[in-house]
Order: structure tokens, then C-alpha cells, then sequence
């Protein structure tokens, strides 16, 4: 796997300023975040030596580097997930990238169903912590010990510093701001009113299908982790009704404005 990882990094490596010290992941219906970017460069996922495809509708797939906010940022637009059939290894791929080209702060955007009965859709979260369910763990097998520790520590996986930072300028802008835990499911089916039920018992706010493996993997490489879940429909024990992909990328996209505004302005005072 290193020997995978360098080759893409070295193949990377001269078009990445070296001042990039911001990744960002954008979830479903929320790539457009990446429109801000300026100065930019876009790589497509499939020119990019070992990288996985993106396959699913409203999923882009390049790698942008550019500046938002002053800094130098790598954002991926387009990610990929467990549901798709890749592994774990494959699904937290570009965040090893990022770790070996220096990133040292990673931003999280993922669209999720909302469990908490105080929140609407549309809603914005901040993710405070996580419950992993996925049945695969992106760190089981060999520990590259240049990559991290065999045992990570998970106490701050959402950084306290980055939240606070969050906090003040959601309030500063007026922008609503919801928090709680995500629980991380392979999907890709949406779940049934009793397994919503189910995930709000065990201490879930919202679930969705992603960002549990990239986290893990970023703070396997000692990254700090900022992520927010659009609540894009609502799992609320009995008031369950039918949700598709479309309506999940209709209600992120909506919500995105909002999101980009908050991300761009933490990025703006690192
Ligand atoms: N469940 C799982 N994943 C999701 C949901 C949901 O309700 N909404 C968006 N992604």
C-alpha cells in the first residue's frame, strides 16, 4: 500500500503548492463550495495514478487545488463510498494522499437523515462525535507506522478548537447551527422507521453514509477533523416518510450557500 501511496503522491506532489495545509471532502449536493476557489487548478479523479473513480449521480470527481479564504486549499469534489463497492482502503484513499502531502487540517461536508426531533430539514450540524457501524475498518491489518500509532486515540476526533472557532462564527452570522452525533452506516439503502428509531436510542442525531472512515483515517495521520452533516430528511419515530437520492441532493443543495459561507470563514482564521 505505501509504495501505491507514494507513487501517487509524487505524481501530485509538484502541482500542490507546499504552503497546502487545508483538505476538504465535499459530500452529496455539496460540491459547489469548490465553485469558490480561485486561482485554481481542477484534476480529474481518473488522471491521477492509483486513484479510485467517482460513480454515483451528483458525485464530481476532481481534485481542486486553489485558494479559499487566503489559504491554499485541496478540496475533493466527489468521494467515494463504502456502498459503491470500494473498501475501506480505496475509500479513505486521498485522505493518505492529503496526509502525505502535508495537510494538516481536513473539512467534512456530508449530506445525512436527521433523527433528533428538534431538527428541520435543511438544517445545518456540526458533528461533535461519531458512532462508526460500518462493517469494515479502514485501519484493520498491517499499521504503517509512518502513517500513525496501531492504536489511535479518538477522544477529539472533531477538533474542540476548530468547533469552538465554528460556534463563534455560526453565532457572530446568524447562521443556525445544530449539533450532535452522526452514526456512520454502509447504506445504501435508507433505513426503516425502526432502525431510525434504533440509531436515535444508541445516541445518534443524524446518519449517514460516509465521513466515519475518512475521520478515522485523518486522525490516524494526525489531522485535525472539522465536519458538518446537511439534514437533508428526517428519520423522527413516526414521522417517517419515503426519501430519495434526489430529494437528499435537492435539500443539500439548497443548504450549501450557508455551509460554504461557514467553512470559508473558519478557513479564513487558521
Ligand atoms: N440515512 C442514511 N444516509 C443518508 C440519509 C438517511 O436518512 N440521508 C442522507 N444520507
Amino acid at each position: 500500500m505505501l509504495e501505491t501511496l507514494k507513487e501517487t503522491v509524487s505524481w501530485l506532489k509538484p502541482q500542490i503548492p507546499e504552503d497546502a495545509k487545508i483538505g476538504i471532502i465535499l459530500g452529496t449536493g455539496l460540491g459547489d463550495l469548490a465553485d469558490n476557489i480561485t486561482d485554481r487548478k481542477e484534476i480529474p479523479y481518473e488522471k491521477i495514478p492509483n486513484f479510485p473513480v467517482s460513480t454515483v449521480a451528483g458525485h464530481q470527481g476532481n481534485l481542486i487545488v486553489g485558494k479559499l479564504g487566503g489559504k491554499t486549499v485541496l478540496a475533493m469534489q466527489g468521494r467515494f463510498h463504502y456502498y459503491e463497492g470500494y473498501d475501506m482502503k480505496q475509500v479513505t484513499y486521498p485522505v493518505r494522499v492529503m496526509q502525505l502531502l502535508g495537510i494538516e487540517y481536513l473539512f467534512i461536508s456530508n449530506a445525512a437523515g436527521g433523527m433528533n426531533g428538534s431538527f428541520e430539514i435543511g438544517d445545518i450540524m456540526m458533528i461533535e462525535d461519531h458512532i462508526n457501524l460500518f462493517p469494515e475498518h479502514p485501519l484493520r491489518g498491517k499499521n504503517w507506522e509512518e502513517l500513525g500509532v496501531r492504536f489511535p486515540d479518538m477522544s477529539d476526533a472533531y477538533s474542540k478548537k476548530l468547533r469552538e472557532m465554528a460556534v463563534a462564527i455560526a453565532k457572530k452570522n446568524s447562521i443556525k447551527l445544530q449539533y450532535g452525533v452522526y452514526v456512520g452506516i454502509q447504506g445504501p439503502t435508507f433505513e426503516t422507521p425502526a432502525e431510525y428509531y434504533f440509531f436515535k436510542i444508541i445516541g445518534g442525531d443524524a446518519i449517514g453514509m460516509s465521513t466515519v472512515p475518512e475521520v478515522i483515517v485523518a486522525r490516524h495521520g494526525g489531522m485535525k477533523v472539522l465536519a458538518f452533516s446537511v439534514i437533508t430528511d428526517l428519520g423522527v419515530y413516526g414521522k417517517v416518510v419515503e426519501v430519495s437520492h434526489e430529494d437528499v441532493q435537492k435539500a443539500a443543495q439548497e443548504a450549501q450557500p450557508k455551509l460554504a459561507f461557514l467553512m470559508e470563514e473558519v478557513i479564513k482564521q487558521l
